[in-house]
Order: structure tokens, then sequence, then C-alpha cells
């Protein structure tokens, strides 16, 4: 894979920066990548995962930090696009030691790069890496931080819906419909909350027998099903994945009752195909990225010093820009994910042209 953008090579994407970070005695191995900084400095989080090679940690850099470009551009943030991978086992591996010396790699980049949690990072690694950087969101309550960006992320996806609901019977609430959660956790919980009080009625399911309780002992009025399976053939109207990714595929596309497809889970559509068959099967599918930003929204406003209410109004413009990407893709004849990434790139060139207006 090339990392430099070449007209001769398709496979190259195009990054402004990749840099290679390593400690021997820590153990440190990572990759930082950044996308864009057309709209401001790059924001995402530090992913935590024992690749398979080196080659498939830079893939998955390359990836998810334009990812994080096209979803910090929708979320109307300031930032522009980037992430970053520690090659390891977090179980075997992650020390203070290693943590704060990825710090010192991330404040070598002069603010950037600011970095988040993701996938075997948290809250309190987050604090760790800040004793080495003020580049890092995603921290402690106690330190400054956001805390618990299921909050806003759950909020965010309920705003997507809301639009989409808005765009297929007209009127922009969940009252009266049925909606089929997929994965209770900490989106899903918010989320069922959500919709409950917005008069929606609530099936859902998950694998974990606690996640299942917590919901029978506060919302006894949500119907329980076995498994996703189950869920997908139920009559719902609505279709919210907030498990893992894959939810939408060759097995669940065509089973699906649901008119709607809008959840927290990243990476929801199995393969690029998928969304021609939600399309064919005339299901109205909210791309993943555009809806669950809320939680890159209350992490990025710790930036400016976390305000909750500040960053809540921002995650309900959400419901604005699902609206607006909607619209585009009907006007353009094209689905709602192309649309997204239109919007996203006319951001990234209109916003990132400013720049060239020259000031002291
Ligand atoms: N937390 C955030 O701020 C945030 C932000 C953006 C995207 N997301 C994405 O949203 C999704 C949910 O995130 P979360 O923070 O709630 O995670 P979580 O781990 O708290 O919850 C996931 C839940 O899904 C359940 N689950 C797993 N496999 C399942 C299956 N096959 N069928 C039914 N349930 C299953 C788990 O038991 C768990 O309760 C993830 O894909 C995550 O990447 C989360």
């Amino acid at each position: 894979m090339g990392v430099f953008a070449s007209t001769d090579d398709p496979g190259s994407t195009g990054h402004e920066q990749v840099v290679f970070c390593q400690d021997k005695q820590s153990g440190l191995k990572a990759i930082i990548g950044i996308y864009s900084t057309a709209l401001g400095p790059a924001l995402g989080g530090t992913r935590f995962y024992p690749y398979d090679s080196e080659d498939d940690a830079l893939a998955d850099v390359l990836d998810l930090s334009r990812g994080m470009a096209y979803k910090n551009a929708l979320a109307g943030l300031d930032l522009g696009g980037g992430k970053a991978v520690i090659w390891g086992d977090p179980e075997q591996i992650k020390s203070e030691a290693l943590l704060r010396a990825y710090g010192r790699f991330v404040e070598s980049l002069a603010g950037r790069y600011y970095t988040a949690c993701d996938v075997g990072t948290y809250v309190a690694d987050m604090d760790i890496i800040a004793r080495e950087t003020r580049y890092v969101t995603g921290r402690s309550v106690e330190h400054g931080g956001a805390g618990d960006s299921s909050i806003l992320t759950a909020w965010g996806v309920f705003q997507g819906m809301r639009a989409a609901a808005e765009h297929v019977w007209g009127a922009p609430s969940l009252r009266g419909r049925r909606v089929g959660v997929a994965g209770l956790g900490k989106v899903g919980k918010y989320l069922t909350g959500h919709l409950l009080e917005d008069g929606a009625e609530v099936v859902a399911t998950d694998v974990n027998p606690k996640a299942l309780a917590w919901v029978r002992a506060n919302h006894p009025q949500v119907t329980l099903v076995d498994d996703a399976t189950a869920l997908v053939a139920a009559d719902i109207d609505v279709y919210a994945p907030c498990a893992l990714g894959g939810a939408l595929n060759d097995d669940s596309v065509p089973a699906l009752r649901a008119k709607v497809v809008t959840g927290a889970a990243n990476n929801q559509l199995a393969h690029p195909g998928i969304e021609k068959l939600l399309a064919d099967r005339g299901i109205l599918y909210t791309p993943d990225y555009v809806v669950n930003a809320g939680g890159v929204i209350q992490v990025a406003d710790e930036i400016e010093g976390f305000n909750f209410e500040r960053a809540k109004l921002r995650a309900t413009r959400i419901y604005d820009t699902t609206r607006e990407i909607l619209h585009l893709a009907d006007a353009e004849g094209v689905p709602p994910a192309v649309a997204a990434d239109r919007l996203a790139e006319r951001r990234m060139a209109e916003v990132g042209r400013l720049r060239t207006i020259h000031l002291r």
C-alpha cells in the first residue's frame, strides 16, 4: 500500500503525514496517521491491537484516519482527521512507561494530532498519556475530560433517526414506531431511554445477560428477543445496530423488515455492495459515521474546556446534517454514504481553502 497519492496508483491514500514511533525498552510500536488538517488539527483515537503484521497495522491506521477526516468534517468540527495504532496485545504490554512514551511522540507533533480512546484504550490510559502531552482528549472528568462519550453518541444517533423518520414518514419523531435495538451496551441503553421518552416502542436484544437484566429492571416495557437474527426478522420500523460492525450483511438485509436503519455501531456495512442491496429493498440507511459522531463531538469539546451543554447542542445538529445528506442523496440520485462523502469533501475544500487568505 502506498502512502503518497499518485494518479498512477489507485491504491495510494493521500495522507499528509504518517509517523512511525518506537521505544524499544517499553515495547512501544505505534503508527500515527494524519490524513488531513484542512479543517484544523487531526483528531482521532488510539487503537491498541495485536495486529498480525506491521502491514496490517499500517493499513488500519491509514483507513481509520481517513474515515476520521470525513466524520469530523460532517460533525461540523474545526478538526481534521487522524488516528493512531499501537501494535501489540494491550493485555500483555500496556504499561505506564509505554503509554507515556507514546504521549511524548504525540507531543512531538506539536498539536498537529490530538489523540483519544479507541478499541483497547480507555479514559484511564488517556490520563496517563496526558502526563506527557497536551494533545489528548477523552480524559476522565477529574482530569478535565469529557467522561463517558456514549452519552452524546446515543443522543446523536437519536437525532439522526429523527431525521430519517421525517424523510420516510413525514415527522421527525419516533412516536408510535417500533424500533429494534441490537446491543444494549453503553450507547444502546441511553438510546433506548431517548426512544421510550419520544413515544417509540422498543424491541431489543443483547448477548450479555447483565445488559438484559439492566433493561428488565429499568425499562420493563421493552420487548426482548433471543438474538439479532430474531430482531431483524421482527415486525420493526427502524433497526438500530448498536453492537459490533458488519450487522448489515448478505443474510440480514434480505430478512430485514424495517424501513430505516440508524445505529451507533461502526462499520455496519459488511461490504460496499450492501448499500445497493438496502436501496434496492427500499430501506433508508443513515451512514454510521454521520449519526455516531456524538462521541467525537463530546471529546473534541475538551479542547475548548469541556462544556456539556455546548457539546450537546453540537450533537443535536446531527439531525440537520442527516437531513441535508438525505436530501442531497435524493437530489443527486446517489446512496446516502456517497452524499455524505461529497458534503464532507465540500466542507474540507471550502473551509480549508480559507487558509490561503493570509493573516499575520
Ligand atoms: N461509545 C461511544 O461513544 C461510541 C462512539 C461511536 C461509535 N460507537 C460504536 O457503537 C457500538 C456500541 O458501542 P458501546 O460503547 O455501546 O459498546 P458496548 O461494548 O458498551 O456495548 C455493546 C453491546 O453489544 C452487545 N453485543 C455484542 N455482540 C452482540 C450480538 N451479536 N448481538 C447482540 N448484542 C451484542 C454487548 O453485549 C454489549 O452489551 C460499537 O460498535 C462502537 O464502536 C460507540
